[in-house]
């Protein structure tokens, strides 16, 4: 089997293959990437990606069971992993459990993700003892981003050392990987070189040990503004205005429908054409 469909699979491919990620809402996009990605990560950037929100504050439990749903009736064999929403999980070790079990119940999710690092060791220790496998988030949390001033790049210079410590805490409480996002190339390195997790880099390093991207992103297709670590392997977003403007053309001048579009009064007789 190519992609790797549990949360030890992902955790085993630690110094042996580069693991594959994206994120998904929605069933159709997550049945493209079943067959190349290891995991797919219902991310709380729906909120910001489908739901137009400015931020990842906003999006509740219920947006993320939706969305989990969809993206579950779109994977056969890729591991889903599901966000925890801003205000599910900080209180206590209990309400995390609480909620991530609701998630994993509702959805079929096969793990769930959070994020923090040191503040949120002995919650993942607590889910993980309790049979949640839990994908940490470390380095620029968005759920933060009132308390980090922004979506800025963590761990430079003085702050290394508390993004490190963060790796390493979630890393003994059991998290089966760890996402770095906008963090120095080199403390990623450092990172991935010293935890025995698999590190997962987004706006972070080609060597860590795997990667992910937002779908919308990477296909051109969410424009309201482009991150530096985003790559654009197509540019949905331009053709779908592109296709919708000759649509809106076409009606004004009477062009579609083609005759090849619509029906006869008649069936016709028996033939290849489609009634
Ligand atoms: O919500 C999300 O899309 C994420 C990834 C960018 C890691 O958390
Ligand atoms: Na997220």
């Amino acid at each position: 089997k190519k992609t790797a469909s549990s949360a030890e699979d992902i955790r085993a491919c630690k110094g042996k293959t580069p693991i594959v990620s994206l994120t998904a809402y929605t069933t159709p996009m997550a049945r493209f990437m079943d067959a190349h990605c290891d995991f797919v990560l219902v991310g709380d950037s729906v909120g910001m990606v489908l739901h137009g929100l400015t931020s990842t504050l906003g999006v509740t439990m219920d947006m993320m069971i939706m969305h989990g749903q969809a993206v579950a009736r779109g994977l056969q064999s890729a591991l889903m992993v599901i966000d925890m929403p801003f205000g599910s999980y900080e209180e206590t070790p209990q309400q995390a459990f609480r909620n991530a079990a609701r998630l994993m119940a509702e959805t079929g999710a096969g793990a769930v993700k959070l994020e923090g690092g040191v503040e949120m060791a002995e919650t993942i220790r607590f889910l993980v003892a309790r049979g949640i496998p839990v994908m940490a988030h470390i380095g620029l949390t968005p759920q933060s981003v009132n308390t980090l001033g922004g979506y800025k790049v963590q761990g430079r210079d003085e702050q290394a050392d508390k993004v490190l410590a963060d790796a390493r805490a979630v890393a003994d409480a059991g998290a089966f990987s760890v996402v770095l996002e906008k963090v120095p190339q080199k403390l990623a390195d450092q990172i991935t070189a010293d935890v025995a997790i698999p590190t997962i880099g987004i706006g972070a390093s080609a060597g860590c040990d795997g990667q992910i991207l937002v779908v919308d992103d990477m296909l051109g297709f969410f424009t309201a503004f482009k991150a530096k670590f985003v790559k654009r392997y197509a540019q949905l977003g331009d053709d779908a205005e592109a296709a919708i403007a000759a649509y809106a053309a076409e009606v004004r001048a009477r062009e579609f429908p083609a005759p090849e579009h619509v029906f006869a009064d008649q069936a016709p007789k028996k033939s290849a054409q489609k009634k």
